[in-house]
């Protein structure tokens, strides 16, 4: 789980190389280190710590280097302990060229062997250590920067993405990326580099994402783009859409809530960012176009929130690109009996990009060579790096352990690449792909505004009245029976009331016992008239029985208003987003609730946001 950070241009680099890897370290790590030309001789210059970031810091003291080009690291140990000597930046012979890397040299024991049969001499015990070597002695060989990449690519195995800066050429920062991802931020007369653009995401808002499979030479002024067999690609650059400001509530009283009010700005950065890569967007998802074409079959894989994300997105694909999907919760999948399915895609959903469960399920079907995508909201996360492709929603750094932006921007990523598959397919055309996009755009304004014409209420009278509740039940028929799955999770996460979830149709065979007046019963309802009545008979049972309802529905669904104690009611919309539109403000309840309850509410007892141990 490691980060790079560079830098080059008119400024000194140091601060904002440190600064970056700062913003990326809540994905751990145990050294760090930074290297850079000294700006009057070019002299490679650089400063290694174990440990956190302040213990690199806290050497610049006695050794304040610094230069217009540079490079940082954190490192996550995995070849060689976490020292200083294997703390990246890692060298060549004569420590004139400079690397750090993220991702694993598959071949690296082969590679070091040869190059110690030709006389390299290696201080680590890393792999990255052979990436300093092999530029240097295909340097030698060649005497040309391009060329010189070209071979090294085509030797190195695995998945990797690393920054190299040398003494020859003090003007340029040399970027390779294959499976794990690296962009670059333009500024003004200046170029940031780093593995998530979260790192400078407050100096410039125009980010180039580099393509799986390319290298980039840059400069302070400008970017060149190649392919592994050296043809020039297009430069596509990518406006981020907020800035990401970490660790500020912005006036806010906890980041769940700040999260909650940066949906509409989150879900409408995702449609616009996958929009914009409509014409490279196999290329850029790392996916050939030929496993959509043949696509018959989807697996989607997920834990938590993003499992409810999933489940919701079974009624995308099967609706709206005709293709049977079935759900997997990572931590059952893995030891539960596995058949292949070929034309087949397996998609792991997960916020963080590191749960434990989720990766091994990834891993699990990656060894069985069937092809697989990453969406996740880390562009530095390790199933961005493991999957064959990835996919980012742009929710920006989310701090709150309940998940809120994360999974609307994983419903509107979903929604919008299974128009996208159908598109392909040749079920939709252009005109309905755009309409898709423009419905998720509404959906994102409805689902803000449904949370400010009830925010009143809620916090005056019905936040206070049912933080009294001990218990409660969440029912749901079809689309929003998974929607209601996840409304009980976040109610449990920030709450900690009881909350237990069915589907409606089950309450008469069982959960109807437990109904009276001590319980609310919340109900979900959809648009579909067949569902809808089904609900409303539901609902009445549930009410003949003393139960106290809390009801979201939608205009006109008269019978489903009347009886409920509170109905919540929203404008009627695509029938696939009504989870999306709800989301916001069945959040927010929640939140007011706990509220109420003085719970943690960003660091509930008990959670973490990333569960990286099984
Ligand atoms: C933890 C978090 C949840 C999250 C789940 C899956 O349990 O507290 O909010 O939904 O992990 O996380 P992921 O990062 O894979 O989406």
């Amino acid at each position: 789980m490691c980060s790079v950070v560079g830098y080059i241009g008119k400024d000194y680099g140091r601060n904002f190389i440190i600064e970056g890897l700062s913003r990326l370290e809540y994905r751990g790590y145990d050294s760090a280190g930074f290297a850079c030309l000294h700006p009057e001789n070019n002299r490679l210059l650089y400063c290694k710590a174990e440990g956190r970031l302040q213990n690199l810091a806290a050497k610049f003291v006695t050794n304040p280097i610094d230069g217009h080009i540079g490079i940082g690291h954190t490192r996550w140990s995995t070849h060689g302990k976490p020292t200083e000597t294997n703390a990246h930046p890692q060298f060549d012979c004569q420590q004139i060229i400079s690397v750090v890397h993220n991702g694993i040299i598959e071949n690296h024991h082969q590679l070091r062997v040869q190059l110690l049969e030709d006389g390299h001499v290696f201080h680590s015990d890393t792999d990255t250590e052979i990436i300093a070597h092999l530029i240097e002695s295909l340097l030698k060989k060649h005497n040309d920067l391009n060329r010189a990449i070209v071979q090294l690519v085509a030797m190195l195995e695995g998945a990797f993405s690393f920054i190299c800066i040398m003494e020859a050429y003090p003007d340029q920062m040399i970027l390779v990326r294959k499976r794990s991802p690296l962009c670059i931020g333009m500024g003004d007369d200046e170029m940031f580099v780093a593995s998530d653009a979260l790192a400078f995401a407050e100096k410039t808002q125009k980010v180039l994402f580099l393509q799986d499979e390319s290298f980039a030479i840059v400069r302070r002024n400008g970017v060149e783009i190649y392919d592994f067999k050296e043809k020039p690609l297009p430069i596509m650059i990518h406006e981020l859409a907020f800035d990401w400001k970490a660790g500020d509530k912005r006036g806010h009283k906890h980041f769940m809530l700040k999260e909650i009010y940066e949906q509409k700005r989150a879900i409408h950065a995702t449609v616009e960012f996958l929009a914009s890569l409509q014409d490279d967007l196999w290329g850029h998802i790392g996916l050939s176009e030929e496993v959509i074409y043949n696509l018959e079959r989807l697996s989607l894989i997920g834990c938590g929130t993003s499992w409810h994300a999933a489940r919701i997105a079974q009624f995308f694909f099967e609706n709206i690109c005709n293709i049977p999907t079935r759900i997997y919760l990572a931590s059952e999948m893995r030891y539960m009996p596995f058949f292949r399915e070929s034309q087949s895609l397996y998609i792991a959903i997960s916020q963080s990009g590191e749960t434990a469960d989720t990766l091994e399920a990834l891993r699990m079907v990656s060894s069985f060579n069937l092809p697989t995508l990453a969406l996740t909201n880390v562009a530095s996360s390790t199933m961005v790096r493991e999957a064959d492709g990835f996919l980012l929603t742009q929710a920006g750094h989310e701090i709150a352990v309940a998940s809120t932006k994360a999974f609307s921007t994983q419903l509107a990523a979903l929604y919008w690449l299974a128009h996208r598959i159908a598109y392909e397919k040749k079920l939709i055309d252009g005109q309905a792909m755009e309409l898709a996009e423009d419905d998720l755009l509404i959906a994102a304004e409805v689902l803000e505004n449904s949370i400010e014409n009830y925010k009143f209420i809620i916090q005056q009278k019905l936040a206070p009245f049912y933080a009294q509740f001990k218990q409660s039940i969440f029912l749901g028929r079809h689309i929003s029976y998974p929607f209601a799955l996840e409304a009980a999770l976040k109610l449990k996460e920030v709450s900690y009331i009881f909350a237990q979830c069915y589907p409606a149709g089950e309450l008469k065979h069982g959960p109807l016992a437990l109904i009276d007046e001590h319980i609310p019963v919340f109900i979900f309802s959809c648009q579909d008239q067949v569902i809808y009545r089904k609900l409303v008979a539901n609902a009445q049972e549930a009410k003949a029985r003393g139960g106290h309802i809390v009801a979201f529905c939608f205009e006109g669904q008269q019978e489903l208003i009347d009886l409920a104690d509170v109905p919540f009611i929203f404008p009627r919309c695509r029938a696939l987003l009504e989870p999306l539109v709800m989301s916001g403000l069945m959040q927010y309840f929640v939140y007011e609730i706990a509220n109420v309850l003085g719970c943690e509410i960003d660091k509930p007892r008990n959670l973490a946001k990333s569960v990286t141990v099984e």
